[in-house]
């Protein structure tokens, strides 16, 4: 072979990609973040492994707990998983810029190029400066229905019944202090304003009678395995 020959055929293993074999192509890289038992994270990695989510897969996973079961989860599947424990501060001096304890995330969530944040049982409020740089790409699954557009003190069921709309943590002992028979889950978009982000998807529940609200915390989860992985679906 002519030493033109050889730089030629060089240079066509380097630039042509082998035939039969597709493009790499970019896959949607996930940040989930966790702080308890992580069946939402498992959810994802499961519907990965199926086949179910195809273009998708966990960038990193950060907990800020410890002890939560969710790590082991992600360790069982080789995924990059960092602990990062969330440092108090207050909150009157950032106001216009990320607290330390988002920078690290940030900083993280670039390295790692991560597109989709996913809040899977994450119970740290993020700011307003933090939520602006990711904007529209930071989703929370929240175990009670919001308003589609977020905003809003009232939903309206699918059989016409209006009930007030719980945020925060607990939102399943609201509901059941509130006496209704039907409350469920939604995935949403972030904003700075806790559990009002407009509604990527959600799912009504029955309360049964004798519900606790661990029992009922546990089957709004076996909904939200469903919701998230449709949710992240409609964002691909
Ligand atoms: C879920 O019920 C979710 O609605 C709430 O926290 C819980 C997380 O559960 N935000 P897990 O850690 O995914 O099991």
């Amino acid at each position: 072979m002519s030493k033109e020959q050889a730089e030629s055929f060089a240079w066509k293993v380097m630039n042509e990609s082998t035939p039969g074999k597709p493009a790499p192509e970019h896959k949607l890289r996930l940040g989930v973040l966790i702080s308890g038992s992580g069946t939402n994270l498992q959810a994802i990695i499961d519907a990965i492994a199926d086949g179910t989510l195809p273009g998708v897969e966990i960038a990193l996973v950060i907990s800020n707990s410890a002890q939560a079961a969710g790590i082991q989860r992600a360790l069982n599947h080789r995924l990059p998983v960092i602990y990062l424990p969330w440092r108090k501060f207050p909150r009157d001096a950032f106001l216009r810029e990320m607290t330390p304890n988002e920078a690290q995330i940030a900083g993280l969530l670039q390295f790692f190029r991560v597109d989709l944040v996913v809040l899977a049982g994450w119970m740290r409020i993020l700011s307003a400066p933090f939520l602006e740089r990711f904007n529209r790409r930071v989703i929370n699954i929240h175990p009670a229905l919001l308003p589609r557009e977020g905003a809003g003190e009232i939903y309206i069921l699918s059989n016409g019944e209006q009930i007030p709309v719980f945020r925060g943590m607990h939102a399943a002992q609201m509901a059941l202090d509130a006496g209704i028979s039907i409350t469920g889950s939604s995935v949403h978009y972030v904003t700075p304003v806790v559990d009002a982000g407009p509604v990527i998807c959600q799912q009504e529940v029955a309360i049964e009678p004798g519900d606790t609200e661990d029992s009922l915390q546990e089957r709004l989860k076996l909904v939200e395995h469903k919701l998230i992985v449709e949710a992240i679906k409609q964002l691909l």
